[in-house]
């Protein structure tokens, strides 16, 4: 089916329900389904290549499987871009900015920034109206959204209601939840091993990646217990991250603070590959091997040194030791993790291709 032709399929739909039954579809869902078209909507960017979906698609998770996101103007960004899954109740949004503590602070980030450029959505109140004019899907959304509203489209409008949408993607049907929930057999015996492993002494991965959210991102706003060093980097012993992407120590300007990345949430992790801040480690398999040996070790290459000896390193990576079987056991349980049961929604997949 052509674009123009789902368009009006929608419209349908929309104008269908909101005669037939107001009281169910209330203005709140009118501006998530709003929020819905506009994270995928293109026309955001400054040249019509990007939209947040672009770089948050709902089939890796919400991320977009770059080491480091592509800006609209085909820049690579200094970081990996993170789910968004489960952001309600978290405390932090920025990889390196302990600063950025609400979506509303957040989103202002992808969709004006200028160094670096996101999106570069660079809009005044009146080009949005330019750039929605005539278009009768836009017009008849805004129109349920805002009832009460007389001007069209501002940017705030748009803020709320992409934030209102990000406030929807609250998954929890993974084969630990259903575990949690009391089904007993939704996790093998693998499974149920790797878990244990997860959360033991030895391997200490739950006092970071705390559950259900796995980090601690929803459970303090202490920022020193969210943002830490896990070992990756240390130039030439001289207890330093690469020198342009030095963690939250960029803000602070302290060397105490050096190398702390906020602990990302581990649900659907075996879809947001490459793994960390700036996306340098390639697979799950390797990501273990660098908290067995308590730290990544680089023999070659401008970042050469071992991070196992950074001196802002949090003492709970020390470094274990894993046999084959456990080592399998611990992926299996980060694999149960994996929800993509949200797929099946149209509401969480591209609006406009269908
Ligand atoms: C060009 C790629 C790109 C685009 C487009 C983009 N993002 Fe992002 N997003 C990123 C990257 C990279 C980060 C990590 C930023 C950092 O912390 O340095 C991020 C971080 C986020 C976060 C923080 C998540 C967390 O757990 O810390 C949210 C929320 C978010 N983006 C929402 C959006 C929304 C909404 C849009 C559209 C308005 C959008 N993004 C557009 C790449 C992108
Ligand atoms: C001291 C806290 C801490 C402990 C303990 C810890 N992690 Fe992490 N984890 C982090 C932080 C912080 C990052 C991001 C680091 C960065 O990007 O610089 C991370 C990143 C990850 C990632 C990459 C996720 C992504 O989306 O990029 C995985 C996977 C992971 N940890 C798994 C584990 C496992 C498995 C264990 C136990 C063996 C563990 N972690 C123990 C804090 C911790």
């Amino acid at each position: 089916m052509k674009a123009t032709q789902a368009k009006f399929l929608c419209l349908y739909f929309l104008l269908a329900f909101s005669c037939c039954k107001p009281e169910k579809f209330s203005v709140k869902k009118h501006q998530i389904n709003l929020g819905h078209f506009l994270f995928f909507e293109k026309k955001l960017s400054v040249n019509r290549s990007k939209s947040c979906a672009s770089c948050h698609s709902p089939q890796f998770a919400f991320t977009d499987g770059y080491r480091r996101s592509v800006s609209a103007l085909g820049e690579n960004l200094l970081h990996t871009a993170p789910s968004l899954i489960n952001l309600t109740g978290s405390s932090y949004f920025d990889w390196d900015n302990p600063g950025v503590q609400s979506l509303e602070t957040q989103i202002k980030r992808p969709l004006y920034n200028k160094h670096p450029l996101e999106m570069g959505c660079n809009f005044s109140d009146a080009g949005l109206q330019k750039l929605f004019q005539g278009d009768s899907l836009y017009y008849a959304l805004f129109r349920l959204a805002y009832p009460d509203s007389d001007t069209t489209f501002t940017a705030g409008h748009i803020e709320d209601c992409i934030i209102a949408y990000l406030k929807t993607l609250n998954f929890s049907n993974s084969r630990y939840d259903q575990y949690l929930a009391g089904e007993q057999s939704a996790l093998t015996e693998d499974e149920l091993n790797g878990l244990q492993l997860f959360s033991s002494d030895r391997l200490k991965c739950s006092r970071c990646h705390r559950p259900p959210a796995f980090t601690l991102s929803h459970f303090t706003n202490n920022p020193d217990s969210v943002y830490v060093n896990i070992g990756l980097y240390n130039l030439a012993a001289l207890n330093t991250y690469p020198p342009a992407d030095p963690g939250i120590r960029k803000k602070t300007l302290r060397s105490a603070d050096d190398g702390k990345f906020k602990i990302p949430s581990l649900r659907n992790v075996m879809l947001t590959a490459p793994y960390m801040h700036d996306g340098s480690v390639e697979t799950i398999e390797e990501v273990i091997n660098i908290y067995a040996r308590g730290g990544r070790k680089l023999d070659y290459g401008e970042y050469q040194g071992d991070g196992f000896t950074h001196k802002n390193k949090h003492p709970f990576v020390q470094g274990f030791t894993l046999s084959s079987k456990e080592k399998n056991e611990l992926i299996c349980f980060l694999a149960s993790l994996t929800d993509t049961s949200y797929l099946a929604n149209p509401q969480f997949t591209e609006p406009f291709s269908k």
